[in-house]
């Protein structure tokens, strides 16, 4: 048996994890011979709650789950942490602004990017997904100077998997028939789901669909697919949120399939002209857990364009928590 890995889960009692953790659990992520400790945090408000997830997870037995520690500390969830799935954060209240928003769950990754920085593994794979997950994920880089830059991502995972999705119903065929749709920028309405490379069963997706259905269907449906999840359910998405977190870090720690690309939220290189150090999504390939923008794509007028326009957005964004950074 393997030694085991340390997994650190944020907003642990919170829907998304609900869905996550016995999935987790169960080895969806790491395969069937890789034991792991579980380290959940939550505020003190909702230890309660966690409690209850916990006598759950114990009543499954789980054969690789060698231990779950649950804190309201930082410090003892990050503690050596090879994997740190940051999912808790608050959601926008009555009343509330962007700004509000921002400024709110800046403080929290601002004190667990530290809490990494001291703790964790000096090669933790991170994931932030409570949004603003690129900004919040931006925040805990710049407050965790002792880390690679590299350790740390956000999700757009989510995004992708809704662009295939959203193909593969238009040409009525299987998702895994659909390769290199990719996700450019922010999680965010501002986001640039892009087809100009994708292969539907080898071929362009492009030529298939149109460009008319690209740009008026495609495009707002991904963009908004959040927000009509939200106006369906009366919830945000959480399944297949917790399923995207999966799919994310398995890539990383796996690698991505050979000929296909998945999207990720980086610290951008500078590549394809966007700012250097902005976690920007781009589609990325994963080998040796080494994450590789892909590069080389052409970038006609109309990409560029949405490219920028989500940029900007992040740029602001960025503007808004510099005291934190
Ligand atoms: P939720 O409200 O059900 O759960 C959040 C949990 O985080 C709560 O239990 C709360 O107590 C906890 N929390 C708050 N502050 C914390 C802190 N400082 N430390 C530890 N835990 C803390 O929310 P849900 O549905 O699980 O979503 C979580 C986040 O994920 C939200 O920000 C949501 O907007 C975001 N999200 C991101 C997606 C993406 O694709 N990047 C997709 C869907 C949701």
């Amino acid at each position: 048996m393997k030694i085991p890995v340390d997994i650190a889960v944020t907003g642990a009692a919170g829907q998304i994890s609900y869905s996550l953790l016995f999935r987790l659990a169960g080895g969806a992520f790491l395969g069937p011979d890789q034991p792991f400790v579980l380290r959940l945090l939550e505020v003190p408000a909702a230890m309660d709650a966690l409690k209850g997830v916990l006598m759950e997870l114990n009543d499954c037995a789980y054969p690789l789950l060698q231990k779950v520690i649950t804190t309201s500390d930082p410090k003892v969830a990050f503690d050596n942490v090879d994997y740190a799935f940051l999912i808790g954060a608050k959601p926008r209240g009555p009343g509330m602004e962007r700004r509000d928003l921002l400024e709110c769950n800046a403080e929290i990754f601002s004190v667990q990017g530290k809490a990494l920085n001291e703790v964790a593994s000096r090669n933790v794979k991170v994931l932030v997904t409570g949004n603003p997950a690129n900004t919040n994920a931006l925040i805990a880089m710049s407050n965790a100077p002792d880390l690679r830059p590299e350790c740390f991502t956000a999700m757009t995972m989510l995004d992708h998997n809704r662009a295939i999705s959203q193909l593969a119903e238009k040409c009525g065929v299987r998702s895994r028939e659909i390769k290199n749709v990719a996700i450019w920028g922010n999680h965010s309405a501002t986001q640039y789901p892009d087809l100009h490379h994708a292969k539907v069963k080898g071929q362009d997706a492009l030529s298939l669909v149109g460009e008319d259905w690209f740009v008026d269907d495609f495009i707002p449906t991904v963009q908004q697919r959040g927000a009509a999840i939200i106006k369906a359910r009366g919830q945000s998405s959480a399944a297949s949120a917790a399923n995207a977190a999966i799919g994310h870090m398995k890539a990383w720690a796996r690698g991505t399939e050979e000929g296909d690309w998945v999207s990720m939220a980086i610290p951008s290189d500078g590549s394809y002209g966007i700012e250097e150090g902005l976690v920007y999504s781009y589609p990325v390939t994963v080998n040796g857990g080494e994450i590789s923008i892909v590069h080389g794509l052409d970038i006609n007028a109309f990409s560029r364009k949405r490219m920028d326009i989500t940029e900007t957005e992040l740029k602001e964004e960025r503007d808004a928590v510099r005291h934190l950074l």
